[in-house]
């Protein structure tokens, strides 16, 4: 997730930027760069690595001046480099932009601008847009940005500067953050709060398809359209540490309400026009070669090989291809039968997991291919395999992983589904069904979220307990399994993910009075034998708690003491709603036992070592 910081007004803006993009930090960043007007004209500094790089740069040749664009970069498209950092610039060096978010039709549009002689430096998507608006200028910067954006598809915040203008600064809202922070005689755009709090805390905050025209004596609002509105000053009277978690208490409860934007963002530019079909433009394996593959082997750690078990379904259920799911750390060392048919996938949010590129290392040494969903572009693991998805959840601060996991689920459906197309074993009616589907999770995360309320009751409750159960058949399994640790590593209350068929092979001697039973019953086929295992345990006294399908609230309660539902959507997808009120569980129990929810016990965010 990009950071984006403008100033213009009458103190140098250098110190301005570099002290809000610090304040941006927290979004996660591997390069950062500036763009002033100096007496020589629009300047710009950039640099891959830490905000302290780029400063070690300025302090020898300081950029002097008023009004400039500030940004820190987390690559989507290109490696982090210092050429792909932002601000960009057009060929005739008048233009400057900074952008967060990401231009679907980027290379359509670049295409066209080659065609008509534009040379372009870097990889990235932003490029095109300061060739696009040197285009559309014609003696008015407002009108060129208004045109320009009218040709761009996809997500996008920016700042723009041209040397026309030096008095005016632009700003654009398109689904990524922007605000504007209103001063005596200065003016400031930021992607966040926190990044102007120290100079105002008046902002107006810009909704989709509007933007602003900063001047240092004021703020001109309008739509994309060029239709002048109104806004409310929005006085912020939060402090800096609430800012950085947009009024969150956590980390991890702003990356839980982040998940619809996180699935938005990792389905956007990854379907055809009409939405009816996969379109993985990014890989670069043939369908001769996929249709070559015969096995594949998902291979994770922790969350992300939970997520690798529901990728197995998945891909099962779609592809028809067998699939086998392993924890890095023992697949390397089980002399695992991988052969040039083999696809070896590797999921990571960090990409820097040392068993997950272990195991990476030993697949291709054994000629499999090799295809990476990470969340981390020019990470390690991105930068070994032959493929990457790059899953768009953007930072994840908090240790405990959650939107990082169901982008992780969200890049396994767009798989299987771009793997059935290819081998032809679902038809063109079910793939554009279960990509209608796909499509109304993110508004059925908002409703789960809505209900937050309600499973903080539940978590008071077993957060009470020493021990508990999740227990699940199918998906559900699956499901159970990252509930279970998700509560072990926030709360560290001890609980055990079951198969609910499993449990009479033992494990119902531990089903005592009283013990909480999480189950969850969103697979109906298999509502039934879920069922009956949940009779086993409230035989034995347990409290069950159910996580159910709407529209089976009135049939399940009969069996069970709580239940929450969560909107239908087909079986197969399920997951990726029905893990939702087990992440908001464990964050409340977290809460009310008084830990430190983001930053759990012995658990690092990144684990490097084996
Ligand atoms: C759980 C968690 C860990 C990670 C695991 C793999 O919340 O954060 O279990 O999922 O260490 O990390 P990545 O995905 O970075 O390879």
């Amino acid at each position: 997730m990009c950071g984006i910081v403008g100033y213009i007004g009458n103190r140098e803006s250098q110190p301005i930027l570099l002290e809000g993009l610090k304040k941006l930090e927290y979004r996660g960043y591997d390069s950062a760069g500036i763009a002033v007007f100096t007496e020589q004209g629009l300047e710009v500094t950039k640099t891959v690595g830490r905000l302290a790089n780029l400063e070690g740069r300025l302090q020898g040749d300081p950029l002097r001046g008023t009004v400039g664009i500030g940004h820190t970069r987390w690559a989507t498209h290109g490696k982090p480099s210092d050429v792909n950092s932002h601000p960009h610039m057009d060929n005739t060096l008048k233009f400057s932009v900074v952008h967060n978010g990401i231009i679907e039709n980027y290379l359509e549009l670049k295409e066209e601008l080659m065609h008509q002689g534009h040379r372009f430096l870097s990889e990235t998507d932003t490029e095109i847009i300061s060739h696009l608006i040197a285009v559309e200028y014609e003696g008015d910067i407002v009108k060129a940005v208004q045109k320009a954006v009218r040709k761009m598809r996809g997500a996008f915040a920016l700042g723009v500067l041209t040397e026309y203008e030096p008095d005016r600064l632009v700003a654009v809202r398109y689904a990524s953050p922007l605000i504007i922070g209103i001063g005596e005689g200065e003016k400031y755009i930021a992607s966040d709060i926190p990044a102007i709090l120290e100079h105002t805390r008046d902002i107006y905050i810009l909704n989709d398809g509007e933007m602003a025209v900063l001047t240092r004596d004021g703020v001109e609002l309008m739509t994309v359209e060029g239709n002048p509105i109104a806004k409310d000053v929005f006085h912020v009277d939060w402090d800096l540490m609430t800012a950085e978690k947009a009024g969150f208490d956590h980390f991890m409860l702003k990356e839980i309400h982040e998940q619809p934007k996180a699935y938005r963002d990792t389905m956007r530019g990854r379907l055809s026009d009409d939405g009816k079909s996969v379109s993985l433009t990014e890989l670069s394996i043939t369908p001769e070669q996929l249709r070559a593959i015969n096995r594949v082997h998902i291979v994770a750690c922790g969350t992300a090989m939970h997520a690798g078990l529901v990728g197995k379904t998945i891909i099962e259920q779609l592809a028809r291809v067998p699939v086998e799911t392993d924890v890095a750390s023992e697949y390397r060392y089980r002399s695992p039968i991988i052969t040039p048919e083999t696809l070896v996938i590797v999921v990571s949010q960090s990409g820097e997991t040392a068993d997950t590129l272990a195991a990476l290392r030993e697949a291709k040494r054994n000629g499999a291919r090799v295809l990476a969903i990470t969340n981390v572009v020019g990470s390690s693991v991105a930068r070994e395999a032959d493929d990457v998805i790059i899953t768009l959840a953007g930072p994840e601060i908090a240790v405990a992983s959650t939107k990082a996991y169901t982008s992780q689920l969200i890049a396994f459906y767009l798989f299987g589904l771009h793997y059935a197309q290819v081998l032809g074993t679902q038809d063109e009616a079910f793939v554009s069904h279960v990509l209608a589907a796909m499509q109304s999770l993110p508004e059925q995360v908002e409703k789960i979220l809505s209900q937050a309320e309600v499973i903080k009751k539940i978590a008071e409750s077993i957060s009470r307990h020493a021990n508990l159960f999740f227990i699940g058949r199918g998906l559900d399994y699956a499901v159970a399994l990252e509930g279970s640790l998700k509560l072990k590593e926030i709360s560290y209350i001890h609980s055990e993910a079951y198969a609910a068929g499993e449990l009479k092979h033992g494990t119902l001697a531990l089903i005592e009075e009283g013990i909480p039973v999480i189950s969850l019953i969103t697979q109906e086929d298999l509502q039934e034998k879920t069922l009956s295992n949940i009779k086993e345990v409230k035989a034995r006294g347990a409290d069950v708690f159910a996580v159910v399908n709407e529209g089976n609230e009135a049939e399940i309660a009969k069996s069970v003491d709580s239940l929450f539902a969560i909107p239908r959507t087909l079986p197969l997808l399920t997951p990726a709603l029905s893990v939702v009120p087990l992440q908001l569980l464990s964050y409340y129990a977290s809460l009310a036992l008084g830990h430190d929810v983001d930053k759990p016990r012995n658990l690092a965010k990144s684990v490097t070592v084996e």
